[in-house]
């Protein structure tokens, strides 16, 4: 086929039989005329776009769309894509926010029968942060209230998982990463442990705190719009990895938190939900590596169980395959 612009065909490869004259379309007959054109190769590129254009077009119509509300729309969407760079993805904070999400997670990432459950990665994980030993803290002193975690890395049947590296993030006691301020010269509130003999692991780390997503652009407009509050429960990231088994991303929630039924982002999991016990014994605070005894400190015990390659591998065909074979492609 003749081809300008670069590649791009002069006629459409849809069926013409299915076209309807240019001067008829209806908001009733355009839905059928754009699938006519389309015309992918591609069955998934086609099953996509088929599925897109329905819904667009039927949001649309459902809702009567004025002119200015879907300029509105535009023009929210470009502002979307002018604050974000390389280091800020609005169009990430946004899709958090809508559920879209922790949808493609859950639909893409299914929990193994018996392992842990998995939560978003968020934006704050670094690469950079400092192989610890067992019982180190992840946090300098002064960077909040003590807490202590503790637990086994375990497989599936609750063998030990020996050597898994085990990478621990969160905010300081006043919400902050590390790399949310300017002036960060290393590591902190961050740390990375390998389980011992038993699955084993410990560290030390700051009770984190509840935070905000960034409150200066486009996507905390629509918070505002729906009367919703821009809060994440107080929460402790983890990143747990070995060999032959399914990474796991995952993050601990506190009970009592008043945001866990609300997360602006979606990502709480009751299985994911831990109670610390206060310990105000000074000499337990003290050989747990804390400076201050007096302080007492918070204490965590959680086992996280990792899923096998193959056990993952069989739960994401199981959830996907299935699901998307109930759908039809066309019309
Ligand atoms: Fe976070």
């Amino acid at each position: 086929m003749a081809t300008i612009n670069g590649g791009l065909p002069k006629q459409n490869g849809g069926d013409p039989s299915k076209l309807h004259s240019n001067a008829d379309l209806s908001p009733q007959s355009v839905t059928d005329h754009v699938h006519a054109v389309n015309a992918a190769s591609d069955e998934r590129t086609k099953f996509l776009f088929t599925k897109l254009v329905d819904h667009l077009h039927d949001f649309v119509r459902e809702t009567k769309l004025t002119t200015d509300e879907w300029m509105s729309t535009i023009k929210f969407l470009t502002e979307t894509g002018k604050i974000s760079t390389g280091v800020r993805q609005e169009f990430i904070l946004l899709s958090d926010i809508l559920g879209v999400s922790v949808l493609v997670d859950a639909i893409n990432y299914p929990t193994p029968p018996g392992a842990t459950e998995a939560a978003l990665l968020g934006p704050f994980y670094t690469e950079d942060a400092y192989q610890l030993q067992k019982g180190d803290s992840i946090a300098s002193e002064g960077k909040g209230d003590y807490l202590f975690v503790e637990g086994r890395v375990l497989d599936t049947q609750g063998k030990p998982i020996v050597g898994a590296v085990i990478d621990a993030w969160e905010t300081d006691g006043t919400g902050l990463y590390d790399n949310q301020y300017v002036d960060r010269e290393r590591p902190e509130c961050r740390g990375k442990f390998l389980s011992t003999e038993d699955g084993s692991y410990a560290f030390g780390a700051v009770i984190p705190v509840s935070y905000p997503i960034p409150n200066d652009g486009p996507a905390v407009r629509i918070l505002n719009a729906l009367g919703r509050h821009p809060y994440r429960p107080a929460h402790l990231h983890v990143m747990i990895q070995a060999p032959g088994y399914e990474k796991l991303v995952t993050q601990l929630y506190f009970k009592g938190d008043p945001y866990l039924m609300s997360d602006v982002v979606f990502g709480v999991r009751t299985s994911l939900i831990v109670d610390p016990e206060k310990v105000k014994d000074e000499a337990l605070t003290v050989s747990r590596g804390f400076k201050n005894g007096s302080k007492g400190h918070a204490y965590v015990k959680h086992d996280f169980v990792l899923a096998t390659v193959e056990e993952a591998k069989e739960a994401r065909k199981d959830a996907v395959v299935s699901d998307i074979s109930k759908l039809k492609i066309g019309n």
